[in-house]
């Protein structure tokens, strides 16, 4: 290559569209807390039960819910990204799950305002930055700027096995991600043909238009490590977070005050603002007891060998803790995720208490998620709107 290559000090960094009133991420940020769906586009949700449920991981199905979700006025919705080999995870979390990146893709023709966020684990198979800067400048035009991506770099060994390699590092695959991520912005911002010739990729006279219509696609990151937060803190809009103390509400709220402060200041001290979205397995009934009955049925028949139990070796710090502090129905309902148990008032109290906790949104999942969701929808957002927490 030649003399035309810019030092990556000089790269171009597109705007984020948080900073531009008119777009679609810009009105999602004026709700005093976010509301997002965890689409359960992979078999089980995040629970490994055969109690009775319409939960699918279909397109039907999952297309159908984030209409629901975007006429509940919902912000978000948000697909997760695994390769598993066969049998995945149990006889429920089967391994079955359609792709994140072309499900939400899709989700952009059946909807009209509801931020769509896919995961792409950027180091596998051939992705190169010319590909990602491409079809995400097309999903941001087909979305008119709802569509945003959550880069993972892969956790799971057996994973990159797949794609042909041993497990890359855990802090060396940030720096990789890096250099993919970095030469994408700059390709979705540049008016000049680049070049690059990286560790890992190479451009020659590489150019993507049309440009994204607000700055670029939103991005997010998954992650709970010191790497991913400062790849979070440099490049993204939302980080994604889980509970760092495991599942137990009381636990965790105590936590997740210095923790998000934390997070947030590693955005600040690079000049950026990172928003905290924190996922939550809702079980919700009418009231205490009967959600408290629902979690019993739940776990009646629950495998314990679910997502976040370690079948597969992982080395995510973001779920390190989990199931520290779990107690067994825990661990079966979803462990490792926060949970709401409870009624209406118990879920509005837990989503404000959220909020004072310096979380900025909340992504929730539920057991059958078309009812349970419609019961939210009937009776706890009409409490988070008296309390001044949805516009
Ligand atoms: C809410 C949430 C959603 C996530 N979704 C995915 C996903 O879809 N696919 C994936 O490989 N990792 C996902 N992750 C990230 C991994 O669990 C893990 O955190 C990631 O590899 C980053 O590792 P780190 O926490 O050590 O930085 C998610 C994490 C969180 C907290």
């Amino acid at each position: 290559m030649s003399e035309t290559l810019l030092a990556p000090s000089a790269w171009l960094d597109p705007p984020s569209p948080a900073a531009l009133p008119a777009s679609p991420l810009a009105a999602a940020l004026a709700q005093p807390i976010m509301l997002g769906l965890f689409l359960p586009i992979q078999a089980g949700g995040w629970t490994a039960s055969t109690l009775p449920r319409g939960t699918t991981w279909t397109f039907d199905y999952n297309a159908a819910l984030t209409r629901q979700a975007e006429e509940l006025g919902f912000d978000l919705v948000f697909g997760l990204a695994q390769w598993l080999p066969k049998g995945g995870y149990n006889d429920v979390q089967d391994g079955q799950a359609i792709d994140s990146f072309m499900t939400v893709a899709a989700l952009a023709a059946v909807t009209s305002r509801i931020l769509l966020i896919s995961t792409v684990h950027v180091l596998y198979g051939p992705w190169h930055p010319l590909h990602f800067a491409k079809f995400g400048a097309t999903l941001d035009h087909i979305s008119k700027g709802r569509w945003g991506v959550n880069v993972v770099t892969g956790h799971r060994a057996v994973e990159h096995e797949m794609f042909g390699w041993s497990r890359i590092e855990h802090d060396r695959r940030y720096e990789l991600a890096d250099e993919f991520l970095s030469a994408v912005k700059h390709l979705w911002a540049a008016d000049e043909n680049f070049s690059h010739d990286g560790e890992k990729w190479r451009i020659k006279d590489g150019f993507i238009t049309p440009k994204p219509l607000y700055g670029r696609p939103i991005l997010v990151n998954a992650t709970g490590s010191d790497a991913g937060i400062a790849f979070a803190a440099r490049h993204s809009d939302f980080i994604f977070i889980t509970s760092p103390t495991g599942s137990a509400f009381d636990i965790a709220i105590e936590a997740l005050p210095a923790y998000v402060a934390a997070v947030k200041a590693a955005a600040r001290a690079v000049g950026r603002e990172l928003r905290a979205i924190i996922n939550a397995l809702v079980i919700i009934a009418e009231d205490d007891d009967a959600a408290d009955d629902y979690a019993d049925a739940i776990i009646a028949d629950a495998r314990t060998v679910g997502f976040h139990t370690g079948k597969f070796d992982s080395d995510a710090h973001a779920w390190k803790r989990r199931g520290a502090f779990d107690t067994d129905r825990e661990r079966k309902l979803g462990g490792g995720n926060l949970q709401i148990v409870g009624g209406p008032d118990t879920v509005a109290n837990a989503i404000a208490r959220l909020k004072q906790a310096g979380i900025d949104g909340v992504q929730l999942s539920f057991y059958d998620f078309v009812p349970d969701l419609a019961l939210f929808g009937d009776r706890v957002l009409p409490l988070l709107k008296a309390a001044g927490l949805r516009l």
